[in-house]
């Protein structure tokens, strides 16, 4: 039976954990071919093999997505091995690092916005041209409900994750008319190494982790394949009239 990405082409930055690990592998599931990007070499390529041991096809590309030469390196060798780009996945990402405004640094401001905003930017205008000249593409942002609604002491991540939002629907409507989707996603907290190490590192871990949850109106943290499951709604064509939409799966922390 053909998967619900049957033959697209699909590259994931962020592959190497968390939900850009769990994605990588429901894509590939559902027949994509799999182009898995991160700064983090040996578990990229773990999870690149673990998917090609499976009977599918991944390979995974070193790559700091802040770096706009090695962007258009790895696009171009996407190209010379597959001939096509199909669905763009900005997932790499960091949450650590910021702080609140009164102790953050501007150096630790501008390296999270970059990675987080500039990286994402830098990755659609990466992979555009060849999608707008096949005339059909789908670009999937990870934004946050932290794009969404403050939290305090996160400037800096908020700040990246709405930046993310409005570049997402700026995006949407430039390249609407040429065949290109472009969507945001806003999990909610999802128990992957972003969160639980925050939750470690923290002085008043359990404390901190009921006090998410209590944010959560069922009561929970989400897990990975709650964000795959939409993300391949996303890339695949059963959402092609959708773009420059907010897809929140962030069991109800923004319905208040
Ligand atoms: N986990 C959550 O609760 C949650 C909630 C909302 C949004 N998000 C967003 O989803 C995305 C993925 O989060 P996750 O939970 O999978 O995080 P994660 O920490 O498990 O994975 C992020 C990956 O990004 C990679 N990375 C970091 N900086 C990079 C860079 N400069 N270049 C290339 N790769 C880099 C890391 O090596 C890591 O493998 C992030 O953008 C995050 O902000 C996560």
């Amino acid at each position: 039976m053909a998967g619900r990405v049957q033959d697209k082409v699909a590259l994931i930055t962020g592959g190497a954990s968390g939900l850009g690990a769990e994605r990588a592998r429901r894509l590939a599931r559902e027949g994509a071919a799999i182009v898995l990007t991160d700064m983090s070499a040996k578990a990229g390529q773990a999870v690149a093999d673990d998917i090609t041991a499976k009977g599918h096809t991944a390979v995974f590309m070193a790559q700091d997505v802040t770096d706009e030469a090695r962007w258009s390196e790895v696009v171009a060798a996407v190209m010379a091995r597959f001939g096509r780009l199909d669905i763009l996945v900005n997932s790499a990402g960091i949450a650590s690092g910021g702080g609140p405004l009164l102790q953050v640094t501007f150096e630790a401001w501008r390296n999270m916005i970059s990675i987080n905003l500039d990286g994402t930017f830098l990755g659609m205008k990466a992979v555009a041209p060849a999608m707008v000249e096949a005339g059909r593409g789908s670009i999937i942002n990870l934004s946050s409900i932290l794009g969404k609604v403050g939290l305090a002491g996160a400037p800096a991540y908020c700040a990246s994750k709405g930046g993310v939002l409005m570049l997402t629907k700026s995006t949407a409507l430039e390249l609407a008319p040429l065949g290109v989707r472009v969507n945001s996603v806003h999990p909610g907290f999802i128990e992957t190494p972003m969160v639980i190490n925050a939750i470690q590192r923290s002085d008043n871990g359990n404390e901190m982790r009921d006090g998410i949850i209590s944010r959560h109106a069922m009561g929970r943290l989400g897990v990975a394949r709650e964000i795959a499951d939409g993300i391949v709604f996303l890339a695949s064509d059963e959402s092609s009239f959708m773009t420059g939409a907010e897809l929140v799966i962030g069991g109800g922390y923004t319905a208040i």
